[in-house]
């Protein structure tokens, strides 16, 4: 478990060796004195079955996913987990031990070769006795549910409240109800703990009880800090807009979910899809794809492995962006990247374009300084103190802007 002087110690550590940076002195041989987390050092990268397929998933569907991360270059853009949401359950048989339903005839199977292909597999359950759409759960089969997914190869699990809420109903307080909660999902942590295997613990809970205080403490890597994402600009910009405030709550090994993508499931247009991998990247969020990957246009492969934009998400430094300032719909969000410079997003919330002024002063810039255009792929040139420019309807411009040495 993290603690939260381990937290401060390591984001210290981090900043002052962006600080060196900047001096010149050589950060590599400095970082390595210090032990990164061993899971989830930067918030994990991979594609969800949910968003778009939902209940109907089986083990055909999801090879084919893991074909196609390889094959449309996910793989190589750094997406590594594939994982089965809810649905895949089965009954226990007289050990009590879960068994897969005919949808997934063998799951070590699959685990091999997703394994097989350079990819990671993983699974979800609840801890209560139904997940949410009525399958099996984990309640009081903790740790043999840990044992048959650390069996199987499984990297990471997605461990959804839902059917537990019944389990705390039985408290007569709200505090005691938390207090089971705390500890069905401590529970969980520890039983995959003991397997021995690095299984990503990946909280759901929608974001309630202010998870984001108590998640890292729960043994979480990533949580939800939302109820269910949907395919359209109101739900996307809602959850991403809404994350404000929250930065200080994430780190290496522990990150704020704001949910799966929806890039490439059809319900936002370009500018909309571009909101939201500027955003998700911009909020150091697991980039978890939430489309069908056998049927991506080259736009929407454009979108999901801009190696720039990845690199803002996965910057080691992983600290999470927060708002700078928002006037009526134009809002403007930053984060620090290790190397010294800062990535910083211009979005137009309206749905007409609009001019926008970016102070370049407000974001700690006073000497020279180059700005570049993550999207467009190249170097602008702006003014020496702002940069004024039209943002499209419900879209973003996406800078890194880097001192540079004098
Ligand atoms: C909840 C979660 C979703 C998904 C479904 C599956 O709604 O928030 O992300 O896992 O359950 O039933």
């Amino acid at each position: 478990m993290r603690s939260v002087f381990y937290r401060l110690f390591w984001a210290t550590f981090m900043l002052c060796g962006a600080a060196l940076t900047l001096t010149n002195t050589p950060l590599e041989s400095q970082t390595l004195q210090i032990q990164e987390p061993k899971i989830a050092p930067t918030p994990p990268m991979g594609w969800n079955s949910w968003n778009h397929f939902a209940r109907k998933i089986d083990d055909a569907t999801v090879r084919a996913q893991a074909d196609a991360m390889v094959s449309s270059g996910m793989r190589d853009a750094g997406y590594v987990y594939i994982n089965i949401d809810d649905t895949w359950e089965g009954t226990r048989n007289a050990q009590g031990v879960i068994q897969t339903n005919e949808r997934f005839p063998d799951m070590k199977a699959l685990a091999d070769y997703v394994h097989s292909k350079g990819l990671k597999l993983g699974i979800y359950s609840s801890p209560g006795a139904k997940t949410c759409a009525g399958f099996e759960g984990s309640l009081n089969h903790e740790t043999q549910d840990a044992q048959t997914y650390a069996a199987w190869g499984i990297d990471y699990l997605k461990y959804d409240l839902c059917g537990f809420r019944d389990v705390m109903k039985t408290s007569p307080t709200p505090a005691g109800a938390h207090q089971m909660m705390i500890e069905a999902y401590k529970k969980m942590h520890d039983a995959l703990v003991k397997t021995g295997r690095p299984i990503v613990y990946s909280l759901c809970q929608y974001g309630e009880d202010a998870v984001w205080k108590w998640g890292a403490d729960v043994g979480g890597n990533t949580w939800r800090t939302t109820d269910d994402i949907r395919d359209s600009y109101v739900s996307m910009s809602n959850i991403g807009f809404g994350q404000a405030g929250l930065s200080q709550f994430a780190g290496p090994g522990y990150w704020n979910d704001p949910d799966m993508l929806e890039v490439g499931n059809g319900g936002m247009n370009a500018n909309e899809y571009r909101t939201h991998m500027s955003l998700w990247a911009l909020l150091a969020a697991p980039l978890l794809a939430g489309n069908d990957l056998s049927k991506m246009t080259p736009e929407t492969i454009a979108l999901l492995t801009n190696k720039e934009v990845i690199a803002i998400d996965q910057d080691k430094l992983g600290n999470q962006a927060d708002r700078v300032s928002a006037q009526g719909p134009l809002e403007i969000w930053a984060r620090s990247l290790l190397d010294g410079s800062k990535a910083v997003g211009m979005f137009n919330r309206n749905g007409a374009p609009m001019v926008m002024q970016l102070d370049f002063g407000a974001l700690g810039f006073t000497g020279p300084f180059r700005v570049r255009d993550l999207w467009e792929g190249k170097e602008i040139s702006t003014g020496n103190t702002g940069y004024l420019t039209t943002v499209p309807a419900h879209g973003v411009v996406l800078l890194k802007i880097s001192n540079l040495q004098q």
